[in-house]
């Protein structure tokens, strides 16, 4: 399949995210305002491939800079623009700024995008260890919220990485999937990923999974993170907080896996993590009487506390470690 994000002749491919499942189109984008509103749309989405996207998109402007003549004060300007896109994942932010300090900008993004496929494996293999260390003896019912894939992630994903290696191993039973609103990442795009993967799946409504996890019909939980504080509080795609509030309820793992590149520690707490509030339109649809407000945000704080184990590429680190460190 295409990878989510790829470099062709100096402009980025990227799938068409927001058409998925009923058309698959690729994004020739040769501009910075084009890659800026195929972020702000979510035809590119997911923290790691939101930082693959903000690494080429510096390769991109230095590209447009040199064609169009452009000052060294409206390059900077262009690379804010790109950083500032969306908020709450720091990948973004942190792969531009990366990038715009390498000697060689265009190969650093693409070194960055290459190292993408082998970190993902390695995070999704140790995440299917430690869940079959902490749940032994039968396959697993995992659920899992929003879209963790190679869409989101270059490579395996994150959770759905994880969920991929515990399928390889004959480990899993079946993934519930929730819908996730307002956009629908999880009907759309996970459920979408799971049956390319041969994966069995349910799709659930977002308001049915802590009663689901309540009558045991989970055995753990696995979900992605857009930017891990200091004090290991998550922030991820709005509806984790209650998955994660379930599965304590119901004493089951849950466990975010996420690269190292989406730990934050200038960010002391998750009180800190900005985060992105969308247009009310996304969640009144045409379902509410015309001219309802909404109070659309993207993103919720799980509290460190409520995580059973932070899963990156290096290292497993439970949440005792985390809290102290
Ligand atoms: O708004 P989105 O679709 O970009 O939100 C994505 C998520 O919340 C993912 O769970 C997160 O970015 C991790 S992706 C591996």
């Amino acid at each position: 399949m295409e990878p989510a994000l790829a470099w062709r002749d100096g402009h980025i491919v990227a799938i068409d995210q927001t058409l998925l499942p009923h058309e698959f189109r690729l994004l020739d984008i040769a501009t910075t305002v084009e890659l800026i509103a195929a972020i702000k749309r979510l035809a590119i989405r997911g923290a790691p491939v939101l930082g693959a996207a903000g690494a080429l998109g510096v390769a991109l402007a230095h590209r447009q800079a040199a064609r169009e003549g452009w000052s060294a004060g409206r390059l900077r300007a262009e690379l804010d623009q790109i950083a500032s896109a969306r908020p709450t994942a720091v990948n973004l932010s942190r792969e531009v700024a990366a990038t715009a300090a390498a000697r060689d900008p265009e190969a650093a993004a693409l070194a960055h995008l290459e190292k993408g496929t082998a970190l993902s494996i390695a995070m999704s293999q140790l995440g299917a260890d430690f869940l079959l260390r902490r749940c032994p003896g039968r396959p697993l019912r995992v659920l899992t919220h929003c879209n963790t894939g190679g869409l989101a992630c270059l490579g395996w994903g994150s959770a759905l990485g994880v969920i991929r290696a515990l399928h390889e191993r004959r480990a899993l039973q079946h993934v519930l999937v929730d819908e996730t609103r307002p956009l629908l990442q999880g009907a759309r795009l996970t459920c979408w990923e799971l049956g390319q993967l041969g994966i069995e799946h349910r799709l659930i409504c977002d308001s049915a999974a802590p009663f689901l996890i309540a009558r045991g019909e989970a055995d753990a939980v696995v979900t992605g993170a857009d930017r891990i504080a200091a004090n290991g509080d998550v922030a991820n795609k709005i509806g984790t907080f209650s998955v994660a509030l379930a599965a304590r309820h119901a004493g089951i793992p849950f466990v975010v896996a996420a690269p190292e590149s989406t730990m934050d520690p200038d960010t002391p707490s998750g009180e800190h993590i900005p985060i992105e509030l969308r247009a009310a339109a996304e969640v009144t649809g045409t379902a509410a009487p015309e001219g309802t407000s909404a109070l659309n945000y993207a993103f919720d704080i799980t509290p460190a506390d409520l995580v059973t184990a932070v899963v990156t590429e290096r290292q497993v680190i439970e949440v005792t470690t985390v809290r102290s460190g």
